[in-house]
């Protein structure tokens, strides 16, 4: 316990934790949901999201990861000994698993893409997103060369991760995150500058309620876990390498208010783009890899930006990945006694593996759920892909926050907690009560929402949405 590895500085505290949070969710997947559904009315229910359930189970994380020094599975077994609450922090190791999966099969995309477009291969996609998209299917439905690329971002994950805390995940997150912040403002500043890209802000930012309808709710509150990183013990396991001083309220809203800036620069820097060159705003999950490749290339120096724009969002995942391996890497460094390097070479080569997998579910090989029936097709009847994407943001990463709220509430207590936190907010008795309500209406909603969807998946119909 003695000489836990420790974060080097505040600083490097806040961008390492920040880096785990803004990824891929807030560069691909904020923009396109805020812009199919009815944009700033979206992001004004996202932004509540995030403030009333996000920001509590943000500090719960970190509180439970501080006071124990441990990740995940040791935290609960240490703060609840000899009952189930470990299962929570098994929960999130599983939760690790299916996310990398799958995010290292994404960020091996977005590898790819920088070097298509180094390469100058976006500017025979020009104004056509049909040719973009094509050479997009044909490229992840192929066999070897979507793995090559997953093979060689999950490298990267590894030895980030196997340099350590302090040598690894923060020096190089300490790098990335000022890149990351720098290359999407200068892409929003030229998307701004465009003719007609201001169409662009109005439709990120002028409220539709007319659009926003139950599911986007549903998808907001989804949404605001994915992108915060929590429900999975990332949080727990960056607290774990805490020391008492760090003020952790403080640092939950740096947390947050990077996290959120950068969703809506990102936003900004691809809508104001978008609407100047006339393409389809409303182009879905295809937004990043079929648009705007067919987008980049009518900007003067096009595969400049195109680069710049393919390389924050590899940053970006490369930061997210490492704390998703970090939480399975520490667990068997602390519950199990290995050393850093076999841990996290072993994992990241069985999560590669499973990875593969989902690779191979898009039409280059073998979809290994596309054999379930029955009430299993309701659950399984995807491609691999898109079944772990949706277990883990749907139901694992939820069903794990709405217990860590649960958790403090019942088990560890709000005292206990609040001191944990060390500072008065409104007053010792207040703060007790604020808490209580946070947690508790962050449990009941998420809980409300998760059963939403099983009826859902269930019965074909929704209570809401
Ligand atoms: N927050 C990351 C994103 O927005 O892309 C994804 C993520 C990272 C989810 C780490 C969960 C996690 F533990």
């Amino acid at each position: 316990m003695q000489n836990r590895e420790q974060w080097g500085s505040k600083l490097g505290f806040i961008l390492a934790a920040s880096g785990s949070a803004v990824g891929i969710g807030n560069i691909w997947k904020f923009p396109h949901m805020a812009g199919q559904n009815g944009g700033a009315a979206f992001t004004l229910v996202y932004l509540l999201c995030i403030l009333v359930v996000g920001l509590t189970i943000v500090v719960a994380e970190l509180a439970i990861g501080r006071s124990t020094q441990l990740s995940p599975v040791g935290a609960f077994e240490k703060l609840a000994p000899k009952t189930n609450w470990k299962w929570v922090g098994f929960l999130g190791v599983a939760s690790a698993f299916v996310i990398l999966s799958f995010y290292g099969v994404v960020g091996g995309w977005i590898l790819k893409y920088i070097f298509v477009s180094l390469t100058g291969g976006f500017d025979s996609l020009s104004n056509d997103p049909e040719a973009a998209k094509s050479l997009f299917v044909t490229f992840t439905g192929s066999t070897w060369s979507p793995i090559l690329f997953q093979v060689l971002f999950m490298a990267l994950c590894v030895y980030v991760i196997v340099n350590g805390v302090k040598d690894g995940i923060e020096s190089w997150s300490k790098i990335m995150m000022p890149i990351i912040i720098i290359l999407l403002v200068v892409l929003a500043v030229r998307g701004l500058t465009l003719e007609g890209g201001i169409d662009g802000l109005k439709f990120l930012f002028l409220p539709r309620f007319e659009d926003l309808n139950a599911s986007a709710i549903v998808l907001a509150l989804g949404h605001s876990f994915f992108t915060l990183s929590l429900g999975m013990g990332t949080m727990i396991t960056y607290g774990s390498y805490l020391n008492r001083e760090q003020n952790l309220l403080n640092s939950a809203l740096w947390v947050l208010a990077l996290d959120t800036a950068i969703a809506m620069l990102a936003g900004v820097a691809i809508f104001t783009t978008v609407f100047a060159l006339g393409a389809d705003p409303a182009g879905g999950a295809g937004l990043i890899f079929f648009i705007l490749p067919s987008v980049f290339p009518q900007l003067a120096y096009g595969s400049i930006w195109g680069t710049l724009f393919f390389s924050l969002l590899f940053m970006a995942a490369l930061t997210s990945a490492i704390s998703i391996l970090e939480v399975v890497t520490a667990y068997f460094i602390d519950q199990k006694g290995w050393s850093r390097k076999k841990a996290t070479i072993q994992f990241g080569v069985v999560i590669t593996i499973v990875g593969v997998f989902c690779s191979l579910s898009l039409g280059g090989g073998v979809n290994i759920t596309g054999y379930f029936g029955g009430t299993f097709h309701h659950f399984f009847g995807e491609t691999f892909f898109d079944v772990m994407d949706n277990l883990s943001s749907k139901y694992m990463l939820p069903i794990g926050g709405m217990f860590t709220a649960i958790f403090i509430l019942m088990k560890w207590t709000v005292p206990s907690f609040i001191n944990e936190i060390g500072q008065t907010i409104i007053g010792k008795e207040k703060d007790a009560s604020l808490v209580s309500v946070l947690c508790g209406t962050a449990a009941i909603v998420v809980g409300f929402i998760i059963l939403n969807e099983i009826i859902a998946k269930v019965t074909g119909n929704a209570i809401i949405g």
